[in-house]
């Protein structure tokens, strides 16, 4: 497997992946809604050049968040090697934090980036609520028939602030 920048050669499937999985390619976090197609992204590729899987990611001052991450096929490290690979970047870029949100339903990736370094450093009650207005697609039961309510957010810190 190898980690690479996303490239147009990859970018039609790996936008109908996340559509797929997100309800379209606008994701909604603090209130707004960003589209996947404008950031930049990670893929994971097989060495038969399959698309594994990807992380969207953003920076803003000194921060670096993962908006979209998901596995095409799960359990076999592409989770792992995409953190990592975002994680090297926002180091180079010198970035304070890496952060990124995701529901109360989501035990599984909760545990997941919880074993992988990250914190809980914030939830946000009913935010839900307010992103279902800015995208009506937005479910209102989530993983395992839980409802679908809060925000979590996670962060790694990766410098300390001078
Ligand atoms: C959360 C998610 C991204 C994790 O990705 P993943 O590719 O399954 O992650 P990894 O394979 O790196 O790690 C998952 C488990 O597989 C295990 N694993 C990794 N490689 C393995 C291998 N070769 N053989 C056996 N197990 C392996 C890991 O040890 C890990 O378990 P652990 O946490 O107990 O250590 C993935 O479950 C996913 O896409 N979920 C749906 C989308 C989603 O919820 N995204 C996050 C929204 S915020």
């Amino acid at each position: 497997m190898q980690i690479v920048a996303l490239s147009d050669e990859f970018r039609k499937e790996t936008e109908r992946f996340a559509a797929e999985s997100w309800g379209g390619l606008r994701v909604a976090a603090h209130r707004e809604l960003y589209c996947l197609r404008e950031l930049p992204c990670y893929i994971a590729l097989s060495d038969k050049r399959e698309i594994l899987g990807y992380s969207y990611y953003r920076f803003s001052t000194d921060e670096c968040e993962i908006m979209a991450i998901e596995s095409v096929r799960q359990n076999i490290g592409v989770g792992t090697a995409l953190i990592k690979a975002v994680t090297e970047l926002a180091v180079s870029e010198n970035c304070r934090r890496l952060y990124l949100q995701t529901t109360n339903d989501n035990t599984h990736a909760l545990r997941f980036y919880q074993r992988r370094g990250f914190t809980i450093c914030a939830v946000r009650l009913n935010e839900l609520e307010h992103l279902r207005k800015l995208k009506p697609a937005i479910p209102l039961t989530g993983i395992d028939g839980i409802a679908l309510a809060h925000e979590i957010e996670l962060e790694m810190l990766l410098a300390k602030p001078i």
